[in-house]
C-alpha cells in the first residue's frame, strides 16, 4: 500500500478504461491530449489490460485536472478517473480497511463510490466480487466520514480494481465519467431488432450526446437518410425511435425493418444519391476507407443536405492515430470552405470493434 499519511493527497495520475487490445492508442491519444492541457507524464499500461495509466510529472489538484482532461473529448477511453493512491497486497480477508485508510487522505469527502475493473479477460471475473464488496466498503467508508451521500455536490470515490489485491483509488465527477460501470453501457436488446447492430447505433445517441441534446434534436416525425443500410439495423433504430428513413444500400433489407412501414429502400451507391430535399438525420455505415466517409459526412452537414449525422470510421491495423487526424482534417477543411463552425465528437463504443463513431452537426 502506498505509504500513509494524514495529509491530503493530490492528483498523482490518469486512469482511463479502453477496449483491450487498443491501450496503444489510448496511451498515445491520452499522453498527447494531457501534454497539450498542461499534464505532461509517462504511461504505463500492459498489451489487452484495457486500462491505462498516465503516471503525472507534476501532481495537481483534482479541480484543475477535472477542469482540463474531459472524457468525452478521449476518443479511446471509456471510463476516466483521477488516482490519488494505490492500494496493493491488499489481503484477501479485508481490502475493505486499507481503501479506507487510503480515502482518509483523499482531497476531498464523496457523495457515492463505484467499484469497477477493466473489461479484460484477466480483470473481468472480478466484477462479481467488486459487487459484494459495495456494501461493506460503502458502511466503512460513512462510518469513516469519508463517504457523505447526502452531499449530492462532492465527488465520487471512483476504485479501479486491476487484480484481487490491486486497485487505483480516483476521483471523478458525475459530468466527467461515464454512469455505466467500467463505461460498457447495458442497453436492452429490443425483440423486434433485425441484427445487434441496433445497439451500435442506440450507443452512440447516448454516449456523444446529452439526454437534453438528444431531446432537443431526435423527435418522431423526423426524415433520416441511412447510407449502407442492409440488413437494417440502424435503420431500425430509427424507425423505432419514429423516423422516416431511406434506406440507401444496393442489399436487402431484413423483413422486420420493411414491416415497420417507417422505410423506403433506395438501391443505389451512397457516395453518390442525394435526398430530393434536407433531412434531419443521416447516419452512414457503410465499409469504406475512413478519409473518403469523413470528407462524405462532412460534405453532406456542410452543405446542409443533413443537420446531424452519425457515422463509423473503419479504421486501418496501423497508424491509427493518423488517419483520425486526416479525418479531422478534412472534415475541419470542408467547413473552412463553407465558413460554418462545427461540433465533431468522436469515440470507439463499446459496440465497436475496429471502428469508431462519429458525430457531427454544424453550428449556425
Ligand atoms: C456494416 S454493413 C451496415 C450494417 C447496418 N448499419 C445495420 O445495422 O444493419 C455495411 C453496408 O454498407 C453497404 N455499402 C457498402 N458500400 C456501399 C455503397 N457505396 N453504397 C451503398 N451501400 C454500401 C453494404 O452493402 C453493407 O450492407
Amino acid at each position: 500500500m502506498d505509504s500513509s499519511s494524514s495529509t491530503p493527497r493530490a492528483i498523482t495520475g490518469i486512469v482511463i478504461c479502453c477496449r483491450p487490445g487498443f491501450e496503444k492508442d489510448a496511451a498515445a491519444e491520452l499522453t498527447e491530449y494531457a501534454l497539450i492541457r498542461g499534464h505532461a507524464g509517462y504511461v504505463t499500461t500492459t498489451a489487452e489490460s484495457g486500462f491505462v495509466v498516465l503516471n503525472l510529472d507534476e501532481e495537481c489538484s483534482f479541480e484543475t485536472i477535472n477542469r482540463n482532461i474531459r472524457l468525452a473529448e478521449l476518443i479511446f477511453a471509456r471510463q476516466l478517473g483521477f488516482r490519488f493512491g494505490t492500494a496493493s497486497h491488499m489481503p484477501d480477508d479485508d481490502r475493505v480497511s486499507p481503501i479506507i485508510e487510503l480515502a482518509r487522505c483523499a482531497p476531498s469527502r464523496f457523495s457515492s463510490i463505484t467499484i469497477e475493473t477493466p473489461d479484460s479477460d484477466a480483470t473481468k471475473p472480478l466484477s462479481g466480487f467488486c459487487r459484494r464488496l459495495s456494501a461493506p466498503l460503502g458502511r466503512a467508508a460513512e462510518k469513516a466520514n469519508v463517504l457523505r451521500p447526502k452531499r449530492v455536490h462532492l465527488p465520487n470515490l471512483a476504485i479501479l480494481f486491476i487484480g484481487q489485491g490491486k486497485a487505483f483509488l480516483g476521483i471523478n465527477s458525475a459530468d466527467n465519467r461515464s454512469p455505466w460501470p467500467s463505461g460498457i453501457p447495458r442497453l436492452r436488446m429490443p425483440k423486434d431488432a433485425p441484427s445487434r447492430s441496433t445497439q451500435k447505433l442506440a450507443e452512440a445517441f447516448v454516449t456523444l450526446l446529452s439526454d437534453t441534446e438528444l431531446e432537443q434534436r431526435l423527435r418522431p416525425g423526423q426524415r433520416a437518410v441511412d447510407l449502407g443500410a442492409a440488413p437494417g439495423g440502424w435503420t431500425w433504430q430509427l424507425a423505432w425511435r419514429g423516423l422516416r428513413v431511406t434506406a440507401v444500400d444496393n442489399g436487402p433489407m431484413a423483413a422486420s425493418v420493411m414491416k415497420t412501414e417507417m422505410v423506403t429502400h433506395v438501391r443505389a451507391d451512397g457516395f453518390k444519391w442525394r435526398p430530393p430535399s434536407a433531412v434531419e438525420w443521416m447516419v452512414c455505415d457503410m465499409v469504406e476507407q475512413p478519409s473518403r466517409i469523413a470528407a462524405l459526412v462532412a460534405d453532406w452537414v456542410a452543405s446542409g443536405r443533413c443537420r446531424h449525422a452519425i457515422f463509423n470510421l473503419k479504421l486501418p491495423m496501423k497508424r491509427r492515430h493518423e488517419e483520425i487526424g486526416r479525418c479531422r482534417e478534412l472534415i475541419g477543411q470542408r467547413f473552412a470552405k463553407a465558413a460554418l463552425s462545427y461540433r465533431l465528437r468522436l469515440k470507439q463504443l463499446y459496440h465497436d470493434r475496429e471502428e469508431i463513431t462519429g458525430f457531427l452537426e454544424a453550428i449556425r
